[in-house]
């Protein structure tokens, strides 16, 4: 049976297709009081851009490796190791996060798309924030073949 509350979510989803795009979403949806999540960090490059447009943001990887590079070459913004399938452990980072970004190896072709759906909901879900951005050809494939249909409309 549907349960109402799960309708009740007001986090947008954004699908991207490539880096590109992913990193041309900033300027449209970062603004200065956000404070944001980024998964799938890897060195930083996408979190020291979105650092400029807002409060905070605090970049995040499953790789160790790539997380102590990146506190190497961007000493002021804070790094820390998370698997996204954690969100516990997203949720233990103690920041009331308005944006999230995912970019994650693994998600890219169309098989990973009930996995993509999943995760983005899952942090829609517990850490509600305005708005879950993510890297996904197969998301972005999908919502634009998406009609939520009306009577009449
Ligand atoms: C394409 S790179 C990210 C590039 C980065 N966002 C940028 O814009 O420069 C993908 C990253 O996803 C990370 N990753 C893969 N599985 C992950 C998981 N379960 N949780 C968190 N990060 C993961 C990899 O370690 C890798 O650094």
């Amino acid at each position: 049976m549907a349960n109402e509350k799960q309708f009740r979510l007001k986090t947008r989803f954004v699908a991207t297709r490539g880096v590109k795009e992913y990193r041309a979403t900033i300027p449209e949806w970062v603004r200065a009081e956000d404070v944001v999540l980024e998964i799938g960090c890897e060195w930083g490059t996408t979190t020291v851009l979105i650092a400029e447009r807002c409060k905070r943001v605090i970049g995040t990887d499953i790789s160790l490796e790539c997380i102590e590079r990146a506190r190497r070459t961007h000493p002021g913004i804070r790094f820390e190791v998370l698997d996204a399938f954690d969100v516990r452990a997203a949720l233990a980072l103690g920041e009331d996060f308005s944006k999230v970004y995912i970019d994650m190896s693994g998600l890219s072709g169309y098989r990973s798309l009930l996995d993509v759906i999943s995760l983005v909901t899952m942090y829609a879900t517990v850490l509600r924030p305005e708005a879950v951005i993510i890297k996904s050809g197969a998301l972005k494939h999908f919502a634009a073949h998406c009609v939520a249909w009306r009577p009449g409309g």
